[in-house]
């Protein structure tokens, strides 16, 4: 594979700035929050099942202490476990999970803190549920989080319902939505039986971020894409989301999912949903979603010949998985949207674990020019847009330039129309602000985790897993996977990117 050193070279900083700064309504919010829809009540608490959980730890006390230090989150909020815990012993969590996770904002975390309640009990347990009427309180619109596995979705939908805390309520459930098509269904049917769809919030934290929605923003807010986003100007796209680390100790889950389950058929397909998707035709959240719809439901299902999956060696010396596993920690994939805009485009999906570096990366890869009138400008690797999703967000595109000298020899360059070290505020974060403002934005809709799950399905488990050594990009066989086309080849993410000079 022929590795692209490209020159960095960054557009001028009062360019840069005034593109994201410039012209548009000045408003008073912070630059990442969209107008708040003043006509859709907010909620007014916010319930958390699975308090004292790996989720409510890691993700969720973060959020809740940065919200409250924006001072958007004036409401009780009460976390809802099965442990036999204490008020004083979820308030200690909290605290050491901010320890770990960000750190302690004082002054947030007493507010945070003083409006935190406990609710302890069984999540089958009808009683539990009259609990947490008697915290609620005054409050007629809750939004319940459930991060708890999704076993529990159904009981708990009907305990909200028998002791009336559902009534105008929302619920926020996270990926994986299911395991499959048909128990993404059954999910489905247990949470409406309770909600309407419109009440339900599925996060997919990958729409949460900053580096995601600067992608959209990219596509649709700029004129020279559209003409060459399609088929006739566009070779391949390739999607890398790698992983340095293995499964963290979380290997009796990872037994449960396995890299398709665990991140392609949810963030990855997001991810190429939002590339490859026709610009909405409103403003408002379903014009959105109505054309994510239309792109999931043009992808072809997969089939085995699409797909290598790897497993790292070492991975079932991990606590919680078979010795025999059969479990991916790797996949390659092969996928065709077969619209008249993306019909015979490859789109090479790879996810990892215990790969090279920690980066997601999407490359959009153009043809080679028809003819080589100069020296000879190789695979069609010059020509690019990279949207860099992590660590850093990155958005550029490849070209060659002549270098210095009388002759006509090139070189690769990279133009850069935005590099930010990291992005400024926690997926997690957004997304609650936006479920208790009940926005819908960035949630997923049955029918499109459905639609999702059309597509993994057929090689879910598919054929044997080939074993990598950890620190490599996955077994051999994945070659296979971009080798039919000969203008191809993986394209691997860097570590993380330094700022140009
Ligand atoms: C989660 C997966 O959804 O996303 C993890 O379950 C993965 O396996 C994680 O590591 C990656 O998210 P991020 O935001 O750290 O890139």
């Amino acid at each position: 594979m022929r590795a692209l050193t490209g020159t960095l070279v960054r557009a001028p900083q009062s360019k840069v700035t005034s593109a994201v700064n410039g012209a548009g309504p000045r408003r008073r919010q912070p630059p990442w929050s969209r107008p708040i829809d003043k006509k859709t009540p907010r909620s007014d608490a916010f319930v958390f099942f699975g308090a004292t959980g790996d989720l409510a730890y890691k993700k969720i006390f973060p959020a809740l202490q940065a919200m409250t230090a924006r001072g958007e989150l004036d409401l009780p909020v009460i976390g809802v476990a099965r442990a036999g815990w204490t008020l004083e012993k979820l308030r200690e969590r909290a605290r050491d999970s901010l320890e770990h996770n960000g750190g302690v904002d004082e002054e947030a975390f007493a507010h945070l803190s003083a409006r935190l309640q406990y609710v302890d009990g069984d999540y089958s347990d009808s009683g539990t549920y009259v609990r947490l009427k008697q915290a609620l309180d005054q409050a007629v619109r809750p939004l319940h989080y459930l991060a708890i596995p999704p076993s529990m979705f159904g009981a708990v939908a009907q305990g909200l319902a028998g002791s009336g805390c559902s009534k105008d309520a929302r619920v926020v459930v996270e990926k994986p939505f299911g395991r499959d098509l048909p128990s993404a269904q059954e999910l489905d049917r247990a949470l409406h039986a309770v909600f309407d769809e419109s009440a339900i919030f599925r996060i997919d934290h990958y729409l949460g971020k900053e580096a995601v929605q600067n992608l959209l923003y990219f596509r649709f807010a700029n004129t020279f894409l559209e003409p060459i986003w399609n088929r006739q100007y566009v070779d391949n796209v390739q999607i890398t989301m790698a992983e340095a680390f293995g499964v963290q100790g979380r290997g009796a889950f990872y037994e449960e999912v396995g890299a398709i389950r665990d991140v392609v058929q949810n963030h990855l397909l997001q991810v190429i949903a939002l590339l490859a998707m026709d610009a909405p035709v409103g403003h408002d959240a379903e014009s959105m979603r109505a054309e994510k719809l239309r792109l999931f439901r043009a992808m072809r299902p997969l089939q085995t010949d699409d797909v290598v999956r790897g497993q790292f060696r070492g991975y079932r010396q991990e606590a919680g998985v078979a010795p025999e596993s059969q479990v991916e920690t790797f996949a390659a994939l092969r996928l065709y949207i077969d619209n008249w805009r993306w019909a015979g485009v490859p789109f090479y999906i790879r996810a990892g674990k215990c790969l090279p570096v920690t980066a997601t990366e999407v490359v959009v890869h153009l043809k080679t020019p028809p003819l080589p009138i100069f020296d000879w400008i190789g695979p069609a690797n010059s020509n690019y847009f990279r949207f860099r999703l992590s660590p850093e967000v990155l958005i550029s595109t490849g070209a060659r330039v002549k270098k210095l000298g009388e002759d006509m020899h090139g070189e690769p360059v990279e133009l850069i129309a935005r590099h930010q070290p990291h992005g400024e505020i926690s997926p997690y974060e957004r997304l609650l602000r936006d479920a208790i403002h009940g926005d819908t934005s960035l949630f997923t809709r049955d029918d499109a985790v459905e639609a999702a799950w059309r597509v993994v399905d057929p090689v879910l488990g598919a054929g044997s897993v080939s074993e990598y050594e950890p620190g490599t990009w996955g077994p051999e066989e994945s070659l296979r996977i971009v080798d039919d086309d000969d203008k191809a080849a993986w394209s691997n993410p860097k570590p993380e990117v330094s700022a140009p000079c």
